[in-house]
């Protein structure tokens, strides 16, 4: 199936889409170009996840765009992809807020550069009443840090009494970490042939469906997202317990 169906003929279409944006090097290598070239066509890709969704009416979007990890790359690529993402959020934000959609961030934000951190601030309060898509990029952001974040913010309750150690269910622990307020990932889809979570949504993606796609990130278009949709209304989700 190449074409985007509506929710009506998909009745199992997932609430949350995750995607690990990954592939963008080796697609610039492959054509002899710098990776800086790859990072570039892979921005111009979000346009099409981002399109997907809406068409296929899935309310949740959640992009990895820069993890933790990736202030180890050389400082010229770190620098050009800050470059991106405040390119990025500037051009999109007035049709990204025309479109309905709500842009949120994960990750730890206070790294990035201060016009980055002002540009975050001010497209998440442009589109805070949107309600079509809920758009989370995952800057700077590593699964176990935002795990680590939360156990420190719980423990501060706890020690100040506004929480009993009783109290520290799954679901507090949900609600203490980035992502609260959003359903974890129903569908997790990593491009380029990988096959890892390179430490993103460690928490959320317990019973996510995972769909490895060789498709390189520059290269994803809308239809790969519905193949990834397809393989996912296809799979049976038991959660532990036994299929009926
Ligand atoms: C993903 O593409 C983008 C980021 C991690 C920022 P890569 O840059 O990891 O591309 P490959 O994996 O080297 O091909
Ligand atoms: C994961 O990709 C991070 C993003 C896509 C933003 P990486 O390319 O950094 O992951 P590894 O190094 O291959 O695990
Ligand atoms: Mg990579």
């Amino acid at each position: 199936m190449g074409i985007i169906q509506s929710k009506t003929l998909l009745p199992q279409i997932p609430e949350h889409v995750a995607i690990i944006m990954d592939g963008n090097g080796r697609w610039a290598t492959r054509r002899s170009l710098s990776r800086l070239k790859g990072h570039e066509h892979g921005a111009k890709a979000v346009r099409e996840a981002v399109k997907g969704c809406v068409e296929l009416e899935i309310p949740y979007l959640t992009l990895f765009a820069f993890s933790s990890e990736n202030w180890k790359r050389p400082e010229e690529e770190v620098n050009h992809l800050m470059g991106l993402f405040r390119f990025f959020i500037k051009r999109e934000m007035n049709e990204l807020n025309s479109a309905g959609v709500r842009i949120n961030f994960i990750g730890n934000i206070n790294k990035l550069p201060d016009d980055v951190q002002i540009l975050v601030e001010y497209s998440v309060d442009l589109t805070k009443s949107n309600s079509k898509l809920v758009l989370t990029i995952a800057l700077s952001y590593g699964g176990q840090e935002e795990i680590v974040n939360a156990a420190r913010r719980l423990a501060e309750k706890v020690k100040t009494g506004e929480l009993n150690l009783d109290d520290i269910s799954e679901e507090e622990f949900a609600s203490s970490l980035d992502t609260a307020g959003i359903p974890d990932p129903d569908l997790l889809i990593r491009t380029s042939g990988e096959k890892r979570l390179s430490n993103f949504l460690l928490w959320q993606s317990a019973y996510s469906e995972l769909v490895f796609m060789d498709v390189l990130w520059p290269d994803f278009k809308k239809e790969d997202l519905q193949q990834a949709v397809d393989e996912y209304c296809n799979r049976c989700r038991r959660y532990g317990a036994v299929s009926v």
